[in-house]
C-alpha cells in the first residue's frame, strides 16, 4: 500500500520526485565513486525535513537516478556550450536542482514545468537563479504554457524530461512530441529532446518497483527501443542512447544484459537523445 509523502503532502506521480531527491541526498554516502555533489539538493532536503532513508533500500534506483542525472547534466552542458543563448525547457522537473548544478550562462533561459503542487514546493525550497523560472501545469499540454516561454524565432531549444515519460499515457506522449516538434518547426529552431525510456517489461512490473510502489504511482508508457520514437515522429532523429540499467550495480547489469540477449539488443531501461 502507498505511504503518504509526509514531508510534502504529495501522493502518486508527483510524489515520485522524492525518489530522485533521495538518490541525490544519499549519493555521497552510498555511491561515492560517482562523485556527485549537489549542495542545492541538500538545502531542499533540509528545508523539507525529508529523510532519504525511506528509499535507501532500493540500491539500484538510488544509484540509477544519480547515473541518469549525470547523463542529463552532461547532455544539457553540451547543448549550452554550443548554444550559450539557448532555451532549456524541463518537463516534470520535480524538485531537481539541475540548473543549480549547471549554472547556465546569463544568455540562457531555463523553464521548469511541473504540476501546481510541485511548483509551489519548488518556488519555496529550490534556491532561485535569475535566468531560471518555474511554470505550473501539465508539461505535455504545450498550448497551455508555450506563450509563457521565451522561445523566439530561431532560438535553439533543449527539451528534457527526466523520470517522466513512463508516467505518460502513450497517446499523451506522442501528442506532446508532435506538439514540441511543431513548435520548433514553426519557429525554425533546432531542438534536442532528451528522455529516459522504460521498456514494456518495466512498465508491466511497475507495481513491484521497490520505490515507485511506495508512492502508488504506476508506469503507463514503455517503448521497445528508443528508435521506435523516431519511426513514429519522423522529424526526430535518434542521436544517442545510454543503457542506464547496466550502470546500476551487478544484479541490474545481469538482468539488463539478459534482456538484451533475449530481445536481440533492446535496452530494458535507457536514456535517449533526439534532434531535429
Ligand atoms: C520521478 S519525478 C522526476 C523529477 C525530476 N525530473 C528529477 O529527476 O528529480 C517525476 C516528475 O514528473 C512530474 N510529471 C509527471 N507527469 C507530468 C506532466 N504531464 N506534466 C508535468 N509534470 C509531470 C511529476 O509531478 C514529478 O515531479
Amino acid at each position: 500500500m502507498a505511504e503518504h509523502g509526509a514531508t510534502t503532502g504529495l501522493t502518486g506521480v508527483p510524489e515520485t520526485l522524492l525518489i530522485t531527491l533521495a538518490a541525490r541526498l544519499l549519493a555521497s554516502r552510498r555511491n561515492p565513486d560517482l562523485r556527485f555533489a549537489d549542495p542545492a539538493a541538500e538545502a531542499v532536503g533540509a528545508a523539507l525535513g525529508f529523510d532519504p532513508d525511506r528509499f535507501a533500500h532500493d540500491k539500484a534506483s538510488m544509484r540509477g537516478c544519480v547515473v541518469r542525472g549525470q547523463w542529463f547534466d552532461a547532455i544539457v552542458r553540451h547543448f549550452l556550450l554550443s548554444n550559450p543563448e539557448g532555451l532549456v525547457i524541463s518537463i516534470g522537473s520535480g524538485l531537481d536542482t539541475r540548473a543549480n548544478r549547471i549554472a547556465p550562462p546569463p544568455g540562457v533561459d531555463w523553464v521548469d514545468i511541473d504540476f501546481a503542487e510541485v511548483v509551489s514546493l519548488r518556488r519555496a525550497h529550490v534556491p532561485p537563479l535569475v535566468n531560471v523560472r518555474s511554470l505550473a501545469g501539465d508539461g505535455t499540454a504545450v498550448s497551455d504554457w508555450i506563450d509563457d516561454v521565451p522561445w523566439h524565432e530561431g532560438r535553439p531549444v533543449m527539451t528534457i524530461a527526466e523520470g517522466v515519460s513512463m508516467y505518460l499515457k502513450p497517446e499523451q506522449a506522442f501528442a506532446w512530441l508532435d506538439a514540441m516538434t511543431a513548435q520548433a518547426r514553426t519557429r525554425q529552431s533546432s531542438m534536442t529532446i532528451a528522455l529516459d525510456l522504460a521498456s514494456p517489461l518495466m512498465v508491466s512490473q511497475s507495481h513491484r518497483h521497490p520505490s515507485v510502489s511506495k508512492t502508488g504511482a504506476v508506469f503507463s508508457w514503455g517503448v521497445k527501443h528508443p528508435a521506435d520514437i523516431a519511426k513514429k515522429v519522423p522529424s526526430l532523429e535518434l542521436t544517442e542512447t545510454y543503457d542506464i540499467a547496466r550502470q546500476c550495480g551487478l544484479p541490474s547489469y545481469l538482468v539488463a544484459s539478459a534482456y538484451r540477449l533475449l530481445t536481440f539488443g533492446r535496452p530494458i531501461y535507457s536514456c535517449a537523445a533526439f534532434r531535429m
